[in-house]
């Protein structure tokens, strides 16, 4: 039986590129989403890959959300991709405390409540793969995001944190770091700023979401066993600079 794929904002973006990939790379796939419901039917029709919809920040959702995709495809998650997140982005001196809670909560508690409610059954049945969307400005920092930097950031802790953990269950936990992309995330910066940062990529443009999906692709594989606690940088050079 194809091990089964649970990717968390599945349906655009990077999440809709990985959950492409491993579909085409034989694995069966779900994908969660919380906000655009057209996105997510025009997918699931695009692609016959199965959509959930519900909140990643919330703890009990995760919990029955991950219990009735099992139910309902007859298997348990063997792979987890912690791909949702949102930008709130601001100087820290105007950002608001919702904007720091909504950006660690959406970025980094989903992290903590997927996680959870899928770990004890990768426990149970000796094998398991996480990987964990982090971002060259939870490396780096940047300037306005200093939210998105610390989810992103601890997602890193966390990836080390839940590798040692799980080490000897066979199960490894990753993390990808991507730089800038080329999503509807990114087409939300202002156009002069966005220029100013492409100056800064060594590569000289944006990656590509084919891109980032061939990295998790890599560390899901039956063959990076020996892979965990890696972050995994694809940002062109950036990180250098
Ligand atoms: N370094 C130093 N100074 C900077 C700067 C930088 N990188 N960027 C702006 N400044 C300066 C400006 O020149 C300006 O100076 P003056 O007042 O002297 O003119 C001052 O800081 C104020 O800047 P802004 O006018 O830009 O401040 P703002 O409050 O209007 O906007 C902001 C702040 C919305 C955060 C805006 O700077 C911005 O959009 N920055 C880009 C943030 C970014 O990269 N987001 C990534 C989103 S995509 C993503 O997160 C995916 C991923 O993983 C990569």
């Amino acid at each position: 039986m194809s091990k089964l794929v649970l990717i968390t904002g599945g349906t655009r973006g990077i999440g809709a590129a990985i959950a492409q990939r491993l579909a085409h790379d034989g694995y069966r796939v779900a994908a969660t989403y919380h906000g655009d419901d057209a996105a997510a039917r025009s997918f699931q029709a695009g692609n016959g890959i199965p959509v959930y919809k519900w909140d990643v920040a919330d703890f009990d959702a995760c919990q029955a959300g991950v219990g009735r995709i099992e139910a309902e495809l007859g298997q348990a998650v063997d792979i987890l991709v912690n791909n949702a997140g949102v930008t709130r982005d601001a100087t820290l001196h105007k950002m608001t405390p919702e904007q720091w809670r909504t950006v660690l909560d959406d970025d980094l508690g989903s992290c903590f409540n997927m996680s959870h409610a899928v770990i004890d059954g990768m426990r149970a049945r000796g094998w398991g793969r996480i990987v964990n969307v982090s971002s060259v400005n939870g490396q780096k920092g940047q300037y306005g995001q200093a939210n998105y930097a610390a989810a992103k950031a601890g997602m890193i802790g966390l990836t080390k944190s839940l590798a040692l953990e799980s080490a000897r269950k066979g199960i490894t936990v990753n993390a990808v770091a991507p730089g800038y992309t080329a999503t509807e995330m990114v087409a939300k910066i202002e156009p002069k700023i966005l220029e100013g940062i492409v100056a800064q990529i060594p590569v000289g443009r944006l990656a590509r979401v084919e891109e980032i999906a061939h990295a998790v692709a890599f560390l899901v594989h039956e063959d990076s066993g020996f892979i965990t606690g890696a972050t995994l940088s694809i940002n062109g050079g950036q990180y250098l600079t």
